[in-house]
């Protein structure tokens, strides 16, 4: 694309930070992917079926008509009372542990947890170490502070927590450590309770920090979910939390619970972002969450989900060439394929011309690594049209 002499100009003043893109053959893809008429199978969004119209209407209605004021106005930086107190409830029921004072905090969905931690934490030239592939909003976040991003590799059970043991001990000293332990973005896999354990003493042993992203956490097609790193070590991990994939992401809703001092810096650094979480967002989601409203959506978003991923994975068995490999998720919204040689991000160019929206694996590596993945998502494709996307997709990856 030409640069007009205006964008030149403006360019010239932008600070270093904003100049991290991810680079012009994705950008030029990333434009594409948002055309009407593609089958695509490329965005992270929830199924619009799943969310819940009525009920949230008729919430509205009833702040309304009772006159209800904290709905409607600024709230804390930490979040309201009540949506906190039911946060904290609901993080007891799913995780077994209810946080301590001081420790949780309402923020404006997980990607506003992921730059108050960068915030917090990040000076240029510290390390983070992520698991490789991981989601590219998190990639995009350490960067924007200037920080070194190493990529641990991933198998079927998440994490390499061995690698990253024998890592850390020639001398690899990250201050935070990224994961998302379940269902994750964009390899589909969970990481076992065993990794899980080990990376916790990890993290006492060397003194960095976890950064947990429980995303997908409550998406496990069959319900079930192990313990996670945060009511495993408390004393070392930030999770954070979003109501994106569960509840709906117009809210812009998520948590962020860790150490209370640590808590306490994030609400700081909030005061510098958006200073509250909506107070709309946070009243309508204590609600939905204290008439068990949420556990009935969740049953229901399982099961459509759970449905759109079989028949993805029924379609990449029938029409798949039988080098190209693929995971096979028991929850959340993607798979991951691995072609054995190919470009995936010219693949996912001429995908785009046939009518197919993927999103190459480079993206997802901080370092160029990637480019032999391609990262499906069955979340939001039409049901109907899953079939005839996977199919045009096989034609293209060839025998
Ligand atoms: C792993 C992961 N973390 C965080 C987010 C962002 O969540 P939110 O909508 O709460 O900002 C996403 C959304 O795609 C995600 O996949």
């Amino acid at each position: 694309m030409a640069v007009t002499p205006e964008a030149q100009r403006w360019e010239e003043l932008f600070a270093t930070r904003a100049r991290a893109d991810v680079g012009e053959g994705i950008a030029a893809i990333l434009s594409l992917l948002g055309l009407p008429e593609l089958i695509s199978v490329a965005g992270g969004f929830p199924d619009p079926e799943t969310f819940p119209r009525e009920r949230a209407a008729a919430l509205l209605a009833e702040f309304a008509a009772t006159g209800e004021t904290s709905a409607f106005q600024y709230a804390p930086t930490r979040g309201l009372p009540g949506p906190l107190d039911a946060l904290a409830r609901r993080l007891e029921t799913t995780q077994g542990r209810l946080p301590h004072d001081g420790e949780l905090l309402i923020t404006s969905g997980a990607i506003e947890g992921l730059e108050l931690v960068s915030r917090t934490f990040l000076d240029p030239g510290d390390l983070v170490v992520v698991e490789g592939p991981t989601y590219l909003g998190a990639i995009m976040a350490f960067r924007g502070y200037g920080a070194d991003i190493v990529a641990v590799p991933m198998d079927a059970d998440g994490l390499e927590v061995d690698e990253l043991g024998r890592r850390l001990a020639s001398r690899l000293r990250p201050k935070l450590v990224y994961a998302i332990p379940d269902h994750q973005n964009p390899a589909g896999v969970s990481m076992s309770t065993e990794r899980r354990e080990l990376l916790v003493e990890l993290a006492r042993r060397h003194g960095f920090l976890i950064v947990e992203d429980v995303a997908y956490r409550e998406l496990a097609f069959d319900g079930d979910a192990p313990r996670s790193l945060w009511s495993l070590g408390p004393d070392v991990t930030v999770q954070l939390g979003t109501t994106s994939k569960t509840f709906f992401p117009g809210v812009r809703l998520g948590w962020a619970a860790g150490p209370a001092e640590i808590s306490a810096q994030l609400v700081n650094a909030k005061q510098n972002t958006d200073q509250c979480a909506s107070a709309l967002g946070q009243r309508l989601f204590e609600e939905y969450a204290r008439r068990g409203w949420i556990e009935e959506q969740l049953v229901r978003s399982r099961a459509l989900y759970g449905r759109k991923c079989a028949r993805m994975l029924a379609a990449l068995e029938r029409t798949m060439p039988p080098r190209v490999r693929w995971t096979t998720p028991r929850g959340g919204f993607f798979s991951w394929l691995t072609l054995r040689g190919g470009d995936t991000t010219e693949l996912a160019k001429r995908a785009v011309e046939q009518g197919v929206g993927i999103v190459p694996g480079a993206l997802f590596f901080p370092d160029g690594r990637g480019g032999d993945n391609v990262r499906l998502s069955f979340s939001m494709v039409d049901e109907e049209q899953v079939d005839q996307g996977i199919e045009r997709l096989a034609s293209l990856v060839g025998g």
